[in-house]
């Protein structure tokens, strides 16, 4: 990882998140960012956000700024001409807003595979195309198989930077063989409260 929490200007932990819909995981990450002092880029693909209301429900647990801000953020994208489809299919990267102080969230809101298009071929200045985390938290192989093919899973590894970590909550076989056949290390970990294990993958 490249941050340090003891480093006077620590260099920004990167995070790509595939489904970052209702925005529970990016919240969680700016909340720990803030409370360790540890800068974050993170980027969220999503291709279908829920509608703000639904949105602000889910994460009225949250502290209210941070709530406020993701909200605004979708709310901009929604309002805007390009992505007003019922699936927003533009290959668009928004401009970075911050959430807290330590934590920038950059949303490409388009489908993974476009997404990914733009990270690793169109060589754009706009973004870092490496990253020290991937959260692939899209549904399932089963309601989205686009997400989970051995091709997706191996331009993944390639916006991994070095060190970099691939996780996600499906400890499916066919996903675990998936990420194999794309050259990962894959180890099962525990998973989070009702789940027995996830997935961790690298390099
Ligand atoms: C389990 S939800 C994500 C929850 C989210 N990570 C959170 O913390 O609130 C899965 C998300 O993946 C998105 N998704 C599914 N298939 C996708 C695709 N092909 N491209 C982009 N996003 C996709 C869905 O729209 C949905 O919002």
């Amino acid at each position: 990882m490249r941050s340090c929490q003891h480093d006077e200007h620590p260099t920004p932990v990167r995070i790509l998140e595939v489904g970052l819909g209702l925005g529970v995981n990016a919240l969680l990450t700016a909340q720990q960012a803030a409370h360790y002092g540890v800068p974050v880029e993170y980027v969220g693909i999503e291709h279908d956000f829920q509608s703000v209301e639904v949105i602000r429900k889910v994460l009225a647990p949250f502290p209210d700024e941070l709530v406020l801000a993701f909200c605004n953020a979708v709310e901009e994208l929604k309002a805007e001409k390009s992505i007003t489809d019922e699936k927003m299919t533009a290959n668009v990267l928004t401009t970075p807003t911050r959430l807290n102080s330590q934590f920038q969230l950059q949303i490409i809101p388009t489908d993974i595979t476009v997404a990914l298009e733009t990270l690793l071929h169109n060589n754009t200045e706009r973004i870092d195309t490496s990253f020290d985390a991937v959260y692939l938290d899209a549904f399932s192989p089963d309601s989205n198989p686009e997400c989970w093919t051995a091709d997706i899973l191996a331009k993944l590894g390639k916006t991994l930077a070095p060190n970099g970590r691939l996780t996600t909550y499906c400890a499916k076989g066919s996903v675990r063989r998936a990420m194999q056949a794309a050259g990962f290390k894959v180890t099962r970990r525990p998973g989070p409260p009702g789940k027995r294990e996830c997935l961790m993958a690298c390099f």
